[in-house]
Formats: C-alpha cells, structure tokens, sequence
C-alpha cells in the first residue's frame, strides 16, 4: 500500500510505503528545504564551497560585459545548491572581463539576474594553468581515473604548478573564513592537495570534498608517481564522498594499498596521522522540478519549431546526444553504431536523424584535438555513405548551445544516448528524463556511467559493443509506447525523489552527524 501526506513540520510532500515489516518514507527535497536544512544545522557556520571552474564566466559582447554559464556538470549540480545555501563559492577567473566586474576582494554577487551568493575569484597564471589545469589535472589526473585507454602523462612541472595553484586556492579560503566557524566544501581532483593544506593551518575548519569523476581501482592508481601526496592531502577532510559505493571501495582500497592507514570496513573510516575521514556514496543530481518545468515553457515550443526548420526537419525520428567533447564520452562508438544501424537496418535511411551536440572542451590538448579530428571524419564517412537527397544521418552541432535549444532537442528527441566509456554520474542522462513531462522518449545509456546505477530503466548498452548498440537504436525506436512511458515514468520518479537538493542535504547531514558525534 503507498499513501502520501503532508509532513507538518517542513510542509513537504512525504510519500511511503507500508510493507509489512518496514516503513519506507520518500521525502522530496525542495531548495527552501535544503535552507532550512543549512539554517538549522550549520548556523553560525560560514558556507564556502571551492572548485576549479567557476559558475559564471564574465565576457564581452560587443562593448557589454555578459555573464555566460559553462558546460560542467559540476556547475550545473551546485549552482542550485549555493543559491538555497548562500556564503562564498571560490573558482578559478578565467573569464576575459571576469576581473571588471569584482570588488576589492575579488568578489561578484550571482546569479547575475537574481543574486544569492558571492563569487570570490582567484587569478591563475597563463603557466601555472597550462600545468595546473590541462598538464597535471586533466593530462594525469582525468585519463588515470576514468580508464578510458588514454594514457596519463605525468610531468614533473605540471605536479609543481598544481602543487602551486593548489596553496593559491589554500589561501584565498584561509583569507575567506578568517577566524570564522566555517563548512568548506571543495569539488574534484583539481584541488585534491587543497583539504591538506588548510586543515594544517587552520584545524577548525569543518571540510568535505565530492569526487565528480569516478576513482579507479588501486591497480591503475598506483602508477601515479605522486599518488602518497595526493591520498594525503584528500584524507585531510572530514568527509569525502564519491558518487557510488564502488568509487568508495576503490578509494579505501588505493589508501590501504598506499599509505599507512586504519581502514574501518564497516563505518567507511579511514584513520591516518590520527585524523579521521568518513567516506560515502552520494549520487549527485539535478534540479528536477525547475527543469521539467523550464520544458513546460512557450519558448520552448518556438524553439522546436526554429530548430526543425533550421535543420531541415519534417516528420523524421530524432535521436540526440548531448556532450562536452571528451574522449570518455564514447562519441565514436556512438557514431559507429547509427552507422552501422543505418548499414544493418536500410528501411530506416531516410527516416531517422541523429542529432550530435558538441561543446568544444580543453582543446589545447592534444587527445582532445585528436577525439576532434575524429569525430570529424566520422560524421563525414558516415554522412557521405548514406546521405541521400537531402536527408543525412548524423547532423553535428559542434556549438555552445542556449539551454532553451537543448531544451527543445531533448524533447524533440524520441531517444537520447550517453554512452560514455567510463563516468562518475552523467548528469546529462537525468536532464533528459526531467525534460520529458510528457513521460514519453527512450533514453539508451551506457552501463559504466553512475546514472546507470538509480536509471535501470534506460535502455543500457555496453558502447563498446557497435552491433549491440546499433540494436539499442533500434528496440529505441520500436519500442511501443505503453513500455515507453512506463519506463519513463520510473525514471521520472527516480530523479524527482533523488534530486540535487537530497544529495546537498545528504552531505550536510552525514558531515554534521560525522564532525559533531550526533
Ligand atoms: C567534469 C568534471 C568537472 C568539470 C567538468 C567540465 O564533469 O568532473 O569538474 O567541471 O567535467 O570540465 P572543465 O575542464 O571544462 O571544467
């Protein structure tokens, strides 16, 4: 039997099933709910969330300054969390006008249409990015952690400029708290030394970091020459989570394998020079309600309509994948399997169009100038095979979309596809399913993602294998609507319930029952 009702005290909607032994309750987490939630637990405390990428990047547009919004997963989760929780989020200034528009302490308020938090920018030096940012971060740390057979490249200056950006980073948040009570929240492998150091000049700080990418096995990770420094520096927090409890597993592991350590199995606790860090599983996620109401919107259905005959559309099945140009992403298998769809299946030539969005990423480097090239010719190769009149397969939008025209492509879109060879979340898998309130469209998902983890509803399929991912394109585009929708409508249930604002709320609590002892 499932019954809802109204909780009295927060006003939220509650609803449980009565099973027999057991009560399950399912509280669905609002952003006044997480503010209440941070008033209550952490008053008095200052909120100071920490990443290399900032929110906002302050540009010019003709003689105006704008403020435009990065393709990131990790800004699209926080940026509804800061704005229930308020305080200070300190991220990197890369953006051209981004010195322009702050204060004396390099502050800005955002969001720029609607202020609700501070922006503390640091500056970065053209050297210390190239060997913080693209060398020592996402040249070594990205490849070795996503196993995605692209080699790591470690290098000795690149280390030293992270170690460097690190304790710039360490000090604008020492200069930030001051002697303030407060709750440090960093994000990701770009600051992994940064915990370390601000705990050691500052042991009242309460930290936590999230890990936005998966963490390997300890067999992989133990080819980092660095790897003690860097499992050293992590453990200075007093919370660190990953998204699923397989990340935690590897990390426990790489730490036992590493360092000298007290691993307690049953609490997630690692013990190290007497400090102790809880580790757990949050899986991050969306706001749910904004987005499927944003796709709700009239602009939306203008857009459907301006894209359709921008791209020449009539009456043809869609399919859609949307992703920064990443060689994790799998966007060659992909490529390979609509071609090899389009071979298998010639009935469908003419009849189904698959839409690629790209957004441009870290193209200074060289894998990713190669995963360019690539994609590049793949599309081409296809297109020229089986193009006929003026219909083509694959239509590759390699752009920085407005998010209303993702919008309307995500409901465009009778399937969408991620199919990432390896992935902490991909948030883009649950940003389809919010988009479709009309509880209808397939998404085909890639089984080494974490979203695969809560949307065992999708359609999953191992990219590797082209002739099973061409058969996914196809059971998509037959599959009957009844089973769509039903699956759908799990889906929606599954994100609604596990949105950005549960998996904020989670981190509070578990990091105040963990520092506090309750
Ligand atoms: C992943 C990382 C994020 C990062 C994003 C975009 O999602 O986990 O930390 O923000 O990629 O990468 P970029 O290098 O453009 O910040």
């Amino acid at each position: 039997m499932v019954s809802e009702g109204i909780c009295r005290r927060s006003g939220r909607l509650l609803s449980y099933s009565v099973g027999g032994f057991y009560f399950k309750e399912t509280v669905m987490w609002t952003r006044d709910d997480l503010h209440n939630l941070v008033k209550e637990k952490l008053s008095g405390f200052l909120f100071v969330a920490v990443s290399n990428r900032e929110p906002y990047i302050h540009t010019f547009s003709g003689s105006e300054i704008i403020a435009e919004v990065p393709a990131s997963g990790l800004t699209t989760a926080l940026d509804p969390v800061m704005q229930a929780c308020g305080g200070t989020w300190i991220a990197n200034g890369r953006g051209e006008a981004d010195r322009k528009v702050v204060d004396k302490d390099n502050k800005v308020m955002v969001p720029p249409e609607n202020p609700r938090y501070s922006l503390r920018r640091v500056w970065v030096s053209r050297e210390e990015e190239e060997g913080y940012y693209y060398g020592f971060s996402n040249n070594a740390l990205w490849p070795l952690c996503h196993i995605a057979y692209t080699r790591p490249i470690f290098k000795e200056s690149d280390w030293d400029n992270y170690k460097k950006v690190n304790e710039i980073f360490a000090q604008a948040v020492l200069d930030e708290v001051k002697d303030k009570k407060a709750f440090v929240f960093i994000q990701d492998y770009h600051l992994t030394l940064l915990p370390g150091l601000i705990k050691e000049r500052n042991p009242d700080i309460i930290s936590a970091q999230f890990w936005h990418i998966p963490w390997p096995n300890r067999e992989a990770f133990r080819i980092c020459p660095w790897k003690e420094e860097i499992i050293r520096g992590l453990l200075g927090n007093d919370l660190l989570g990953f998204h699923i409890r397989y990340h935690c597993n590897n990390f426990l592991d790489t730490v036992d394998q590493t360092i000298e350590s007290k691993i307690d199995w049953e609490r997630y606790e690692v013990t190290s020079s007497g400090k102790k860090t809880g580790v757990r599983p949050f899986p991050i996620s969306i706001d749910f309600e904004e987005i499927s109401s944003d796709a709700q919107k009239k602009d939306v259905d203008i857009e459907i309509k301006r894209m359709k005959s921008r791209l020449g559309l009539n009456d043809e099945m869609v399919g859609v994948g949307f992703d920064r140009m990443d060689y994790t992403k799998g966007i060659p298998d992909r490529i390979l399997a609509v071609s090899h769809f389009f071979e298998k299946y010639p009935e469908y030539r003419g009849r189904m169009v698959f839409i690629q969005a790209g957004v441009p990423s870290r193209t200074e480097l060289a894998a990713y100038k190669r995963l360019d090239e690539e994609v590049d010719k793949l599309v081409r190769d296809t297109n020229e095979r089986y193009s006929k009149g003026s219909w083509k397969p694959i239509i590759y939008l390699r752009e920085h979309l407005h998010p209303i025209t993702m919008m309307a492509l995500r409901r465009m879109a009778d399937y969408c596809v991620v199919s990432s060879l390896h992935d902490g979340m991909n948030l883009v898998a649950k940003e389809y399913v919010a988009s479709r309130f009309d509880e209808d469209g397939v998404l085909i998902l890639s089984p080494f993602t974490g979203a695969s983890r809560e949307l065992t509803d999708a359609l999953l399929v191992n990219p590797y294998a082209t002739d099973h991912f061409a058969e996914a394109i196809k059971d998509a585009l037959e599959m009957p609507e009844e089973e769509r929708r039903k699956r759908m409508k799990k889906m929606r249930e599954v994100v609604r319930e596990n949105n950005v604002y549960k998996w904020a709320a989670d981190i509070i609590t578990e990091l105040v029952k963990f520092e506090f002892g309750k």
